[in-house]
């Protein structure tokens, strides 16, 4: 394969097109002294590449793509399609989106294009292959970016009427339609398949973020993936056609709510990903992204983009601190990446990223501490190559994540509005994180015979399958917890009648009759059977014990002594049932239980304060130890002795790492 990638890609997004000629030398410089090998390019130009509609102009990107070939970089080369030109958006004002609000939009910003606009179609799938016609055969082109950070919603009538036709599809009759929406309620019956409207402020929205009907608007959120990922899929196929060697690929955002991204891996050869932490977010909660992004495809994924140092688009855009990048870079490769790439190389001069940080700072010198440590990473990652690519990662917990129970949870009037689907899925990975036990963020459909121990919080609504691959799973040996939340409605938003947690009552062994709601200032308690006690909040599960028994009880309020945390045999197999968000160290103490039962062990146990994460070939495992805390810890057993890749010594008993240092050692199997 002339495009295999063979080295960790270390650069991003590069737009030489905003500069004059001369800055161009001045940049290869420049990257060259900090071991910058990588370039994205385009990801902006459609204005220039296509001046009107009849013609196309690929002088400065013929430029730009041979000065990078010369320089023997791996280029990734994007297609452009994330901004409209201003002249198609005043021909054709359908490219643009109407808002949630029904206002449709004029020329401006970017990411906004309507995709169910057939001009769009028509002109994103012709520039792509035209790019990919010029430049598919140049062998440093090794990775197609399409588009960029796909995302949003469009609610015009291009995309109602596609809506309409997609539902057609899904359900076949509008009574099927009006059963699964429950349209009965408020007397909504549809008659006619053009009485369906786009679900947004002007019909069925409750605010922003609420609906009256969540059967049509998670079938809209569905509906808006789908048809953003056809324009995905139209630039790739247009871009296959011309070139079957490079990957392609979208860079992704995270735990982005508005596209599901496991549908989107599918169609995706390698998956990427744009990584901007606040200053204040938990490297636990950068970690779990990056296990989610690595899950997608269970494979290495590339980060596209991160900042050398600085934001501007968050409301306090702090400094990344010293060492602070490399750690969070080297974070990244422990959890699965194999490229590091910023936005942006050079810092743009206008417009709103003129304070978003950059390799190159305004001041156009290496002689910054950003460049310097972009520098030192450079060099660092250079020599890691080898031992990285081709390594992967593994892991006995799955994290069960989805995008319909995402959508669907947050959908929901009641039982309360701090019911934030990342927020609990994270409350559960963090105890995995804290203990150094590798986690898949695993798919509804994932092959769940890879793991011992399964967590699928607030599983809310249980999809056609679901049960039935649960159940198997723990009946033949798995450990599953659940908790609150669970079991509740169908795919269609419909409860299961019959009692909570529906599909799983069974399994679980247990009743929730009803479920208590706590604002911010309540709390209630839950007393084990050792006699300690945690304190819970969120919400509160009133059970009744069906063949299960319970962990422990609620000490407060009217449901005093009613079970809140209950543990059940099913077939070889325990279901944990956990009815309340108990407070970390009590969530905790039942997690290390839980663990022991599974036979889940950490990767190093004498390491607190320390991220220690493993990937491994056929025969070596690559382990990271990374300190992302204030205090100086000791290097867990399993380094010391061996060589740290990074400096090259050999590291002492008595090693320790300060608050951003890193150690990756290589140690045969
Ligand atoms: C996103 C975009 C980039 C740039 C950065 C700034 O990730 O993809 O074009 O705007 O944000 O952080
Ligand atoms: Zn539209």
């Amino acid at each position: 394969m002339g495009k295999k990638i063979s080295r960790i890609l270390y650069g991003g997004d590069y737009n030489p097109n905003q500069w004059p000629r001369e800055i161009w030398k001045e940049d290869m410089q420049i990257f060259r002294d900090a071991h910058i090998n990588s370039a994205t390019i385009n990801v902006f130009s459609w204005a220039k590449l296509q001046p009107s509609e009849e013609t196309y102009d690929f002088s400065e990107l013929d430029e730009i793509v041979d000065m990078l070939s010369k320089e023997d970089y791996d280029i990734v080369l994007a297609t452009s399609t994330g901004a409209v030109p201003a002249w198609m958006a005043k021909k054709y004002p359908e490219v643009e989106r109407t808002d949630y609000e029904g206002r449709h939009h004029k020329f401006g910003q970017r990411h906004n294009a309507c995709p169910n606009s057939p001009v769009f179609q028509k002109y994103s799938a012709a520039l792509a292959a035209k790019l990919a016609e010029r430049y598919g055969s140049n062998p440093h082109v090794k990775c197609w970016h399409v588009n960029n950070e796909y995302g949003g919603t469009c609610y015009c009538e291009n995309c109602e009427k596609a809506f309409r036709v997609w539902v057609r599809k899904k359900y076949g009759t509008l009574d099927a339609v009006n059963k699964a929406w429950n349209m009965e309620f408020w007397g909504h019956t549809l008659y006619d398949w053009d009485e369906i409207v786009a679900p947004n402020a002007l019909s069925e929205g409750i605010g922003t973020e609420k609906t009256a009907f969540a059967g049509i608007s998670i079938d809209y959120k569905r509906f808006n993936s789908d048809s953003i990922l056809e324009n995905y899929k139209l630039e790739r196929d247009a871009i296959r056609r011309f070139d079957s060697e490079a990957v392609i690929t979208t860079n992704l955002m995270g735990s982005y709510k508005e596209l599901d991204y496991f549908k989107w891996a599918k169609e995706m050869d390698v998956i990427s990903w744009d990584n901007y932490p606040a200053y204040d977010t938990q490297p636990g909660y950068t970690a779990m992204q990056h296990d989610l992004m690595r899950g997608l495809k269970d494979a290495p994924f590339m980060l596209m983009e991160q900042t050398p140092s600085q934001q501007n688009w968050q409301p306090y855009n702090s400094l990344k601190r010293p060492g602070q990048m490399r750690a969070q870079s080297l974070q990244t490769i422990a959890h699965g990446a194999d490229t590091i790439q910023f936005f942006q190389l050079r810092r743009s001069v206008g417009a709103c990223e003129k304070f978003h940080g950059a390799v190159i700072s305004h001041a156009g010198t290496e002689n910054t501490r950003v460049f310097r440590e972009v520098q030192q990473l450079g060099g660092e990652l250079e020599k890691l190559g080898d031992v990285i690519l081709g390594s992967r990662s593994s892991a006995e917990v799955g994290v069960v994540f989805d995008w319909d129970n995402y959508w669907a949870l947050e959908y929901t009037s009641g039982p309360t509005v701090d019911l934030m689907y990342v927020k609990q899925i994270y409350a559960y990975y963090q105890y995995f994180y804290q203990h150094n036990i590798p986690v898949n963020m695993i798919p509804f459909d994932a092959d769940f015979s890879k793991y011992k121990l399964i967590v699928a919080p607030v599983l809310y609504m249980v999809k056609e399958g679901m049960k039935e691959a649960l159940e198997k799973f723990v009946q033949d040996g798995g450990v599953l917890v659940l908790t609150y939340m669970s079991g509740i409605a169908d795919q269609s938003d419909n409860v299961y009648l019959g009692g909570y947690p529906g599909p799983f009552r069974e399994m679980a062994g247990v009743w929730v009759e009803e479920i208590d709601a706590l604002s911010p200032e309540q709390t209630n308690r839950v007393r084990f059977a050792d006699g300690s006690t945690g304190s819970c909040s969120l919400v509160c599960d009133l059970m009744h014990l069906e063949g299960a028994k319970s962990l422990g009880e609620y000490a407060e309020d009217f449901y005093a002594g009613m079970p809140a945390v209950t543990e059940n045999c099913y077939g070889n197999g325990k279901v944990y049932y956990i009815g309340t968000l108990l407070e970390e160290s009590a969530r905790g103490k039942l997690f290390s239980y839980i663990c022991g039962n599974a036979q889940i062990k950490g990767l190093a146990e004498t390491a607190p304060g320390l991220e220690i994460t493993c990937r491994e070939t056929e025969t070596h495992k690559i382990y990271f130890a990374l300190n992302f805390g204030d205090e100086e810890c000791r290097l867990p057993e399993m380094f010391r002795g061996q060589k740290d890749l990074l400096t090259g010594s050999v590291l002492a008993e008595d090693t320790v790492l300060k608050k951003f240092d890193v150690c990756i050692v290589q140690v045969e199997k």
